[in-house]
């Protein structure tokens, strides 16, 4: 039966906390509640969001997920609290984990939000990092479920950086069994340890492909997938990199050298004739506003895993 069960884990700090057979039965979960075959409840349950970095989807998407769980959020944000002016991490999340019962954390450093979920007495979610954004690719394979439902006849083509949401669709891609290939320009492959990480869970399938070149990354891809060049704590770099992608936008002919049935997703916020054209991204292909909404009922799946 589909009901959410506690997760072997305490936190959620990265994709590999979850098991493949955890990452199944929250994707059911979350198809049955985006089809209202089933409500959960958990009055009065409290998240706590601290967000170092700005966000529209991931806040909101939480927010609305515990309302209608019957639960509340507080915005704990660190300009505003006594986390801007440099509380230490181990005090905070005491603290924090004494009012709230579940925290989501976004931040730069993974260690950072291990330091949170090290100390913290209830679970500690990724609400994005510089090395992973969990949630995201839990939406982004529920929209691919949706449209292709068997995950073993999937390619899933990457073009861009090799950053968070990269590492993390490989992770999860991995956990899957999804072939992931991802392109980006040489000197922004995604991190090596992830690499290595789902190379074992892939065990000798030649499932993870990277690589320089985009067109032959789209080469029979059904999921054609892109990010932003410059993440969150990169501003800086952005006039480098906008030269360095060059030749690596998602536009109306690298689309039409992937599979015709190929769907386009993107995390968002988007930009423009940099990753993705406006003409691409408004495509009938596109199923980028689709994948948003999912970010809230995957997130009601994973909340109601964490408190049950
Ligand atoms: N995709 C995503 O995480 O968006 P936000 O930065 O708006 O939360
Ligand atoms: N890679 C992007 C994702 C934003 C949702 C960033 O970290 O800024």
């Amino acid at each position: 039966m589909i009901k959410p069960k506690k997760f072997s884990n305490k936190n959620f700090l990265s994709s590999l906390d979850l098991s493949p057979e955890e990452v199944i039965n929250l994707l059911n979960i979350a198809q049955k509640i985006k089809n209202k075959d089933l409500n959960l409840e958990f009055q009065n349950k409290v998240l706590g969001l601290v967000f170092d970095k700005s966000s529209t989807r991931t806040r909101v998407s939480f927010q609305v997920a515990m309302s209608r769980l019957g639960g509340t959020t507080i915005d704990l944000n660190p300009t505003t609290s006594q986390i801007g002016r440099g509380e230490p991490i181990k005090d905070t999340a005491r603290v924090l984990s004494r009012y709230c019962d579940v925290l989501a954390i976004r931040t730069f450093q993974q260690t950072h939000l291990e330091e949170y979920a090290k100390w913290s007495s209830k679970p500690v979610i990724n609400a994005l990092t510089d090395l992973e954004h969990p949630c995201q690719v839990l939406a982004d394979f529920m929209t691919i479920k949706e449209e292709f439902f068997d995950f073993s006849k999937v390619v899933l083509t990457f073009i861009g950086d090799g950053n968070n949401v990269a590492n993390s669709l490989i992770l999860n891609g991995a956990l899957l069994g999804v072939e992931v290939r991802i392109a980006c320009p040489r000197g922004y492959e995604p991190n090596s340890l992830i690499i290595k990480k789902a190379n074992a869970i892939n065990a000798g399938r030649n499932l993870l492909k990277i690589t320089n070149d985009p067109y032959a990354a789209v080469d029979g891809a059904n999921v054609l997938y892109t990010d932003v060049w410059s993440s969150m704590g990169e501003e800086n770099q952005q006039e480098e990199k906008d030269k360095e992608f060059n030749g690596f936008t998602i536009d109306r002919k690298l689309v039409s050298k992937a599979n015709k049935d190929a769907i386009i997703l993107h995390c968002l916020p988007a930009y423009r004739s940099k990753e993705i054209t406006d003409e691409v991204i408004e495509s009938k292909k596109s199923r980028v506003f689709e994948q948003a909404e999912n970010r809230m009922h995957v997130q009601q799946a994973l909340l109601a895993c964490l408190f049950s």
